[in-house]
């Protein structure tokens, strides 16, 4: 696991709760701005099941400042956890929320069992998470994305590694 900045002082990572919903969703707005529409994580997340227990909302003084969430899903025959959304409020930006977010998710679901976790954004920024495009490049999203977008840390070894379509588990 890669070592993150300090967090801020009062910062308090939780998991997601069923009443942080409104909050998260405005958040996510905030975050990403208007027009944004990720289409491929989206596409994905219309057949994924929804993993509370891997989600997780970061705290500061009340305020909710990032949240991460995160789906079970299937890659061929291997069962996979997808991340997404990440998103920092933008004024809480580059304080080492974002990845405190990505360790907890990743650490919850390597604890969970499962193999390995899938995303779809910058490498520029995921791989110093562990994340890598070469891993995931025999993985076929639903609809048109950019391959190297694609991105999974796996937690064993998995084999002759991923591959096939991205469906519900
Ligand atoms: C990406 C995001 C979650 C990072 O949150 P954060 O709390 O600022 O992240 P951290 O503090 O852990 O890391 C910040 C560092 O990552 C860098 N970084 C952020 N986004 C990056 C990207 N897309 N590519 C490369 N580097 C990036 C920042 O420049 C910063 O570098 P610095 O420490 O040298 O200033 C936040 O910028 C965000 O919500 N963006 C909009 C939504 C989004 O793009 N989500 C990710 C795709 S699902």
């Amino acid at each position: 696991m890669s070592a993150c900045p300090a967090p801020q002082p009062a910062l308090v990572i939780q998991s997601e709760r069923p009443e942080d919903g409104p909050q998260i969703d405005a958040l996510i707005r905030r975050a990403f701005g208007p027009g944004h529409h990720a289409k491929a994580s989206e596409r994905v997340r219309e057949f994924a099941a929804f993993a509370p227990e891997l989600s997780f909302c970061a705290w500061s003084e009340g305020a909710l400042v990032g949240v991460v969430r995160q789906w079970r899903v299937r890659v061929g025959e291997t069962p996979l956890v997808f991340l997404g959304p990440l998103a920092v409020d933008p004024e809480t930006r580059s304080a080492g929320v974002g990845g405190l977010l990505v360790a907890r998710a990743c650490e919850a679901a390597e604890q969970a069992g499962e193999a390995g976790v899938l995303l779809v954004g910058d490498a520029a920024y995921f791989q110093r998470f562990g994340f890598s495009a070469a891993a995931a490049r025999a993985v076929r999203m639903p609809g048109p994305v950019d391959q190297g977008r694609v991105l999974v840390r796996a937690f064993r070894d998995l084999g002759e590694g991923l591959s096939g379509a991205v469906r519900a588990l």
